[in-house]
């Protein structure tokens, strides 16, 4: 409802009416085929748009994929999803300068997280970072401390080239690192993924006996 149809006497909501969208100029979009955009990044891009009705929403995994391509949210990527999108690359770029895992910066080949949140903080996640910084130092690899990353069951616990890994020792960072320089498997044993599901333990779904032990 516009302003006007409204009286002015309704609070109105502007994300219906005009949307949350800054102004632009035309001028500071980017044309196509002023960049050079990868066919398989407009693809995707373009693919990610058509989820959303609002083609705003879809500008994190936008970046996401510029940053899959690239390593990081490079400027000339960051253009080319501004393209794609017919956003301002300013748009795009304060969105990835918001957020902690898109990355305006060049990092390593590898990345590292290693939560230091309560859970993990409580079960050495300090000690786990600096071990994981020592162990990085000098190689392909980028590692950061984060906030909870939502597996607080296996602390101290990290999260390697978007895998889940714990509960760790300080002493596994070196191998973790040496894992990923020889291109070989992470902490096979200490991979989220390879934990059994709880459906598949022992005694899963046998229904507890009748009676019980505190009658
Ligand atoms: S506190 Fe570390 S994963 Fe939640």
């Amino acid at each position: 409802m516009s302003p006007e149809a409204n009286n002015g006497k309704l609070p109105v909501d502007r994300a219906l009416t005009e949307g949350r969208a800054p102004e632009r100029s035309a001028e500071e979009i980017p044309e196509l085929h002023e960049v050079d955009c990868p066919p398989e990044l407009r693809e995707r891009i373009e693919q990610l748009m058509s989820r959303y009705p609002d083609r705003r929403s879809a500008s994190i995994p936008a970046l996401w994929a510029v940053q899959e391509r690239y390593g990081w949210c490079t400027p000339e990527g960051i253009r080319q999803a501004a393209a794609v999108m017919r956003f301002t690359p300013g748009e795009l770029e304060s969105v990835a300068s918001f957020y902690d895992l898109l990355h305006t910066d060049p990092v390593g080949t590898h990345r590292i997280e290693v939560c230091t949140n309560i859970s993990c903080w409580m079960r050495g996640g300090d000690e786990l970072l600096d071990a994981f910084r020592a162990a990085g130092e000098g190689e392909d690899v980028f590692v950061t401390g984060f906030e909870c990353l939502g597996a607080c069951d296996i602390a101290p616990m990290a999260s390697i080239d978007q895998r889940y890994y714990g509960p760790l020792e300080a002493a596994e960072a070196a191998t973790a690192i040496e894992q990923l320089r020889a291109g070989g498997e992470v902490l096979p044993e200490k991979a989220l993924a390879k934990r059994p599901l709880a459906a598949d333990l022992p005694g899963a779904g046998t229904p507890p006996a009748a009676g019980g032990s505190d009658g």
